[in-house]
């Protein structure tokens, strides 16, 4: 039996000292995507298992291997294993008018039943946006550009974007067609997965890992042989945009994407160092049905995990962050000291500064607890402090200490005296 001490497998909690760089991540990326023109919208965790199956596809790994559903209320349930279709199903509740170049953006968890490794959790997170636009390679490009912005805003730099197309929706049936033609006579040396791929969803074929289907994709004509003129000269836009904004990118002719309801612009960046799991991001232009209405996007999806892996094994990491306001503790002796702390501890919190107290204790245990919280300054007083109205301020990194007012001038005072050191050029 799994260990009750231990989150779910696949799943983590995230605790200090980390969770200061989500939350740095967390709201560089609001600024980011508010600047663009995105709000934020929270959809739920748990949606109808068929808004998953209807629109990623219901013969991609996604829906067939790794969604958590199960039935409750006489109705099949999931957790959300990507944010585009909930954010699609809010779409077409609003209605077509209204939906129209709307541009909403997400932070949030996900989840997937899949066999964890580095980089590959069964609950992982991503920051994502999905604009709701008819099919425009300006717009594509934008959001492309959009999603490196993000990337070297929270810091990583070294990173490939690989760029393809799926056609338009209506050119999907020839180039399942043409590639199968075009692989028919390798059919007997293809993997397993793959002879049934073929058939099944015949696109996936080209993102199969093993070597031998790798050699044979590899000789294909790329997908855009099998589309006509005009999907050919949207996804040439496209580059031509990117290249105006001079966002380096790669044509990836083998890109196909884990999901069905791509068209058009597809795209995957990939962090140069982050190993096996290198694709720290998706997108592309997609169309979804729902409600007898196809509903036009264009969005991605950033792995925060897979992000974050890569910033901390930089070495200047922690230079990422910006500089805490360092903890006060307020120490004090006797029950007539302790209730004056308590009005104090609220006076220094509404003056901005950040400071706690042990609710009980010997002034050894006090400052056991203070140390032990890492508290860099510590205020005391006991029953003389309070009849002069002073308090005792220490360092607890060079073990000064020397009294001062305990009056309204105290929390500009300490302001000023326990600001952080400026942080790094
Ligand atoms: P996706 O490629 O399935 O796209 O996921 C986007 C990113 O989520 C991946 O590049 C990866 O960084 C991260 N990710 C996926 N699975 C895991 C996992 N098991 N553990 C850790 N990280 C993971 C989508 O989800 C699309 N909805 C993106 C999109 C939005 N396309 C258009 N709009």
């Amino acid at each position: 039996m799994a260990s009750l001490l231990q989150p779910v497998q696949g799943m983590s909690d995230i605790a200090a000292p980390e969770v200061a760089h989500w939350q740095r991540m967390e709201a560089v990326a609001r600024d980011v995507m508010e600047r663009h023109g995105f709000t934020e919208l929270r959809t739920p965790l748990m949606e109808y298992e068929d808004l998953f199956t209807r629109s990623i596809g219901d013969t991609t790994d996604v829906v067939q291997k790794e969604m958590y559903s199960f039935e409750r209320s006489h109705h099949r349930l999931c957790l959300r294993p990507e944010g585009t279709a909930g954010v699609m199903r809010h779409a077409a509740g609003l209605g077509p008018i209204e939906a129209a170049g709307a541009r909403w953006y997400y932070i949030g968890p996900m989840f997937r039943c899949e066999r964890p490794q580095a980089g590959r959790k069964r609950q992982f997170h991503q920051c994502g946006v999905e604009c709701m636009e008819e099919p425009s390679p300006l717009v594509d490009a934008e959001i492309l550009a959009l999603q490196v912005d993000l990337l070297r805003a929270w810091g990583v730099t070294d990173c490939e974007v690989h760029l393809n197309t799926r056609g338009a929706g209506t050119e999907h049936a020839a180039v399942a067609a043409g590639l199968r033609a075009a692989l028919a006579a390798r059919e007997g040396d293809l993997c397993e997965d793959c002879r049934r791929r073929i058939h099944e969803n015949v696109l996936r074929v080209l993102d199969c890992k093993n070597e031998a289907c790798r050699a044979i994709v590899s000789s294909l004509p790329p997908v855009t042989a099998f589309m006509g003129p005009e999907s050919v000269a949207y996804l040439e836009a496209v580059e031509a945009h990117l290249r105006a904004m001079s966002i380096p990118y790669r044509r990836d002719p083998l890109l196909v994407r884990g999901l069905d309801y791509y068209e058009h612009t597809i795209w995957e960046i990939a962090g140069r160092r982050a190993g096996s799991q290198s694709a720290l991001a998706g997108g592309g232009r997609y169309r979804i049905t729902l409600a007898n209405r196809a509903w036009p996007g264009v969005g991605f999806a950033i792995g925060m995990e897979r992000v974050l892996q890569l910033l901390l094994e930089s070495p200047d990491a922690s230079a990422l962050l910006p500089p805490r306001r360092p903890l006060l503790w307020l120490v004090g002796l006797g029950n007539a000291a302790q209730s004056a702390n308590l009005v104090l501890l609220r006076t220094l919190r509404a003056a901005g500064l950040v400071c706690r107290m042990a609710p009980s204790g010997s002034m050894k245990s006090q400052m056991r607890a203070a140390n032990k919280a890492g508290a860099a300054w510590t205020l005391l007083r006991g029953d003389d402090e309070l009849a002069s109205g002073t308090i005792l301020l220490k360092n607890m990194t060079t073990g000064d200490q020397r009294p001062v007012p305990a009056d309204d001038a105290l929390p500009t005072l300490l302001l000023s005296e326990t600001a952080p050191a400026p942080a790094r050029p």
